[in-house]
């Protein structure tokens, strides 16, 4: 395994596999993105091709090429192993079934399932589907099916192939209910694929209407879906996620849709970077999705009175996260598969002139009330500037302002005072657009201190000695490694070689976030100077640590005397006349160190 892993590391630069997923850009010898983990504006997702590494100061994970595709794809090592080995070219010894882990399982059933829905098409779904427009190369690309009119015939077709009733339940095919029996009946099946193009689970129309159904089923909803799985989580799911996202990172746009026939069809009309929410509003899972591959995002979804206020939540999220979207401008009660087949090759010219939200918004509120009445300017008034308010950018912000000044014939000043007193619900606050930091381990500040200090010395070997006075009272393990890096005169590889194990990693890091903090602070940026005032704050920490420590002792101290009661007053016990004796030290040395 670890032969494997070492092989697999040689073979692949990081740089390739992580800008498989997002989109990397050069700086200085690293490479930086916006996290794909959680959600930013301001890049802090560092990769290093020399070390091999990456790491987000925003989010503080960090790893090598497994770490990375194990999280972004969510997934195990194993499967991390298995996906970095093909691409690497290496073959890994074929897994002992017994060990193979219960997502592969699922996955296969999932597989054989969606087989066993293809082959059930028959002639009434085929000529429906054709009606609906979609031709067959489509309806094969996308492998749709039939779920039989019965109540056991995948449950039969799974047995038949070795698997048992409980795996087919996990993997949320059958049900049970006096005895096991198919999810599925009488629908045409879309299957739902991850990234990867793997069927994890479907979703089902009602064909009631296409083929008679001998029974009646008491689940008549015009959908049916998988439930969660291990496989499978709804509020993560982008459907049609796994043709689209290379088109979308080229294209830099998604186009949202909210089912599966309106992803099909303008797909099959030639637009690619096409997705679908399935019927819910946009998640915060989702948009750290697409976040990875675009900041643009187009929504062509139900826009009538109801379908915008359930759409309302996931764009304000979205824009909250940086996002630039726009609204397409479908004629009301259209959903773009009508549009699709009524008008072919139509659907990417509208896109072309999809609206900015914000003007989406003017024309909305504008359309429907009297901004010449005072009641329809005030309304009018508050409910685009909750809006205005809500942008990142204060140009923009502005730039709305002049407008809805215009529109209103209200002065600039009067708006931005009104925009002022109005309050945003709760989940605008900055707590979602910027993920909260994720602390791994909490570190004091005089670590987080030392460990920029660290970094920085390690890329200014010379000022090494300077420093020497501030580096014995590094925490241990700074220490060590700085030693070692003086003691090898600064080459970076004999370093790395001469430390244990353990701390390799994190010689690791310490190298990207000195290239991180040093590209961030620009070119005017003193790396001298920010050395003397660190090894200061850290001089300061150190002894306020100290003060404290004392202070507590001195506090035990007294309890002591208190308790033994031995008549002994406080100004004749030795020790604690020591103790303040230093105590007095400390706090004058920390008063000359904060004079100059
Ligand atoms: N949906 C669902 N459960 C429902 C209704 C809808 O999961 N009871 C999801 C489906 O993924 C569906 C999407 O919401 O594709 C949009 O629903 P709707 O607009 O009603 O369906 P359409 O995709 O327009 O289907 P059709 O055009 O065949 O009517
Ligand atoms: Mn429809």
């Amino acid at each position: 395994m670890t032969d494997n892993v070492q092989q697999i590391k040689e073979r692949l630069n990081i740089t390739d596999v992580i800008s498989g997923y997002i989109r990397l850009q050069k700086a200085g010898v690293n490479h930086r993105a916006l996290c794909p983990f959680h959600n930013e504006k301001t890049p802090s997702f560092m990769v290093s091709p020399s070390r091999q590494s990456w790491h987000c100061f925003g989010c503080g994970e960090g790893g090598d090429i497994f770490t990375f595709v194990e999280k972004i794809e969510n997934i195990e090592f194993k499967d991390a192993l298995k996906i970095l080995a093909e691409k690497a070219g290496i073959v890994l010894q074929r897994d002992d079934p017994k060990l193979r882990s219960e997502k592969d399982h699922l996955y296969e059933i999932c597989e054989k399932a969606a087989q066993f829905f293809t082959q059930q098409l028959n002639n009434p779904i085929i000529n429906y589907l054709h009606n609906r427009g979609l031709n067959d190369e489509t309806i094969d690309e996308w492998r749709l099916g039939y779920a039989p009119d019965s109540w056991d015939l995948l449950l039969l077709f799974l047995k038949r192939n070795g698997y048992k009733e409980n795996e087919m339940e996990r993997a949320g095919l059958i049900l049970k209910g006096e005895k096991y029996h198919d999810r599925f009946r009488n629908r045409l099946i879309f299957p739902i694929f991850d990234a990867n193009g793997r069927a994890v689970a479907f979703s089902g129309r009602i064909m009631n209407d296409v083929v008679l159904s001998k029974t009646e089923y008491a689940d008549s909803g015009k959908y049916i879906n998988s439930p969660e799985t291990i496989l499978y989580s709804k509020s993560r799911m982008l459907y049609g996620l796994d043709k689209a996202k290379i088109e979308i990172k080229k294209k830099d746009k998604a186009i949202l849709v909210e089912g599966q026939m309106d992803a099909l069809l303008p797909w099959q009309d030639g637009v690619k970077n096409i997705i679908a929410t399935s019927g819910t509003a946009l998640t915060e899972d989702q948009l750290i999705i697409l976040k990875r591959l675009t900041n643009n995002l187009i929504l062509a979804f139900d826009m009538d009175e109801a379908g915008f206020r359930a759409t309302k939540r996931g764009v304000d999220l979205a824009q909250n996260s940086g996002f630039n979207i726009s609204v397409l401008g479908l004629a009301e009660g259209k959903d773009p598969a009508d549009f699709v087949k009524e008008q072919p090759k139509e659907f990417e010219k509208i896109i072309q002139s999809a609206e900015p939200i914000m003007a989406y918004y003017f024309n909305q509120i504008l359309k429907k009330f009297d901004s010449k009445a005072l009641e329809g300017k005030k309304f009018i008034a508050i409910t685009l500037l909750s809006e205005i308010k809500r942008l990142p950018s204060a140009m923009e912000r502005s730039h709305w302002i002049r407008e809805l000044s215009l529109k209103l014939g209200v002065s600039e000043n009067d708006l931005e005072e009104e925009m002022e007193q109005i309050e945003l619900e709760s989940f605008n606050s900055a707590k979602s657009i910027e993920a909260p930091i994720k602390q791994t381990d909490v570190k004091t500040r005089k670590e987080i201190l030392s460990e920029r200090l660290l970094a920085l010395l390690l890329k200014t070997p010379e000022l090494i000695n300077q420093a020497a006075k501030t580096i014995s009272i590094l925490p241990p393990k700074y220490f060590e490694l700085l030693s070692s890096f003086s003691s090898n005169q600064g080459n970076f590889s004999n370093v790395r070689m001469a430390l244990p194990p353990h701390l390799r990693p994190y010689l690791d890091f310490l190298f990207l976030m000195a290239d991180y903090e040093l590209e961030k602070s620009g070119p005017d940026f003193n790396i001298g100077e920010e050395v003397e005032s660190l090894m200061k704050e850290i001089e300061k920490e150190h002894y306020k640590e100290l003060k404290q420590k004392i202070s507590q002792e001195i506090k035990k101290q007294e309890n002591a005397i208190l308790i033994s009661s031995s008549g002994e007053g406080f100004e004749e016990n030795e020790k604690l006349t020591s103790l303040s004796k230093e105590l007095q030290n400390i706090s004058e040395k920390l008063n000359i160190l904060s004079k100059n």
